[in-house]
């Protein structure tokens, strides 16, 4: 059986927005460089999957993230598919002016809301990350693009331990403030539970801030991902990270391992009727050729069951 009955649950949405962050997210943890060739490759196939969100790469300190030190070269050389956006991953305005050089339409900026990781990921103090994200979001809106903001560590920190929730809504509600279109929050290392999520979720509710502003971020480590996923939905969310083949991680965070499978996600949405427009056996095909470019299995469990 290559695909699940559908059969749709009460109190879901109809349709779901995958943003697809492999390329970024999972290729800037892996060990090896991957060429910038193979790159282009991939984000032409999760395109010609039925993607139309997909994160391409990010203009961070090239030191920083040398597996992403392609990123103007990967931007002057991909062939763009029309209706497709690929947003980047922008963390200040160094990155940001090359992003405008790339011709980039949609960036991300990336907060986290815990002291540690703020100056591990960023080199920056908790309070001094918004002051680097400023005039970013200030100048890309003059440039007519869209600004994401991510939240990290939303759910556990592994140098802090637990993350009060009262604290990841202050974070993110300053990148609202700053004028990002969407948060997108990361549960950087998997911790979450569902019940975390819903009790995140109406507390951003709570604040004001509705669901189709929030997106989820789950990264796999515990195996969690689709349970939390299924918790999001419930509370009205339709944008959801993911990523294919579930490639993934943070250098950055102890214990981060690969996002939640696009292929997973797609299995549970396609079971319960929401659309996504992704076509699950070209997706599958997808990951399990960067599975071999990459000389390693695809942890997803969605991708071993369909592969053969
Ligand atoms: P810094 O060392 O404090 O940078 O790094 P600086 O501002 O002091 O500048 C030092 C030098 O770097 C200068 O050069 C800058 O021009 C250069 P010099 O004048 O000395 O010759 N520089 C740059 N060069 C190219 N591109 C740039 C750039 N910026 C400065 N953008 C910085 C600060 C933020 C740059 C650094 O900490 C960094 O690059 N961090 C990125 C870390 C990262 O990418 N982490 C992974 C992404 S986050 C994630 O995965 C989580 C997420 O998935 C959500 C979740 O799961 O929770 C999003
Ligand atoms: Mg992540």
């Amino acid at each position: 059986m290559r695909a699940p009955t559908r059969v749709p649950a009460q109190g879901l949405p109809e349709q779901v927005t995958i943003y697809e962050v492999g390329a970024r997210d999972g290729l800037q943890n892996e060990a090896a460089i991957v060429p910038v060739e193979v790159k282009a490759e991939l984000l032409a196939r999760l395109a010609d999957a039925g993607l139309r969100t997909i994160e391409a790469t990010s203009f961070v300190h090239p030191k920083w993230v040398p597996q992403l030190a392609d990123a103007d070269e990967l931007l002057a050389t991909y062939a763009p598919v029309a209706g497709v956006r690929y947003p980047v991953l922008v963390p200040n305005e160094r990155g940001l002016a090359r992003a405008i050089a790339a011709g980039v339409a949609d960036i991300a900026i990336f907060a986290s809301a815990t002291e540690t990781f703020a100056q591990r990921n960023l080199n920056r103090t908790l309070e001094s990350q918004f002051a680097m994200f400023e005039p970013v979001v200030a100048q890309a809106r003059e440039h007519a693009m869209t600004v994401r903001g991510y939240v990290s560590m939303c759910f556990g920190d592994p140098w802090e331990g637990q993350v009060a929730i009262e604290q990841v809504v202050r974070v993110g509600k300053r990148l609202l403030d700053l004028g990002c279109a969407q948060l997108s929050l990361g549960d950087t290392i998997g911790v979450a539970t569902a019940g975390h999520v819903t009790a995140l979720l109406s507390a951003f509710a709570g604040a004001g801030v509705d669901a189709s502003v929030l997106a989820v971020h789950f990264h796999d480590t515990y195996g969690q991902a689709l349970a939390n996923t299924l918790a999001a939905l419930r509370a009205g969310i339709t944008t959801v990270d993911a990523s294919a083949g579930g490639l993934g991680g943070c250098p950055y965070a102890k214990n981060a391992t690969g996002n939640l499978a696009t292929e997973d996600l797609v299995w549970l949405l396609d079971g319960l009727d929401i659309e996504t427009g992704v076509d699950l056996d070209k997706l599958v095909a997808t990951s399990v050729w960067m599975a071999r470019q990459l000389g390693r299995p695809s942890p997803s469990r969605v991708v071993r069951a369909l592969a053969g």
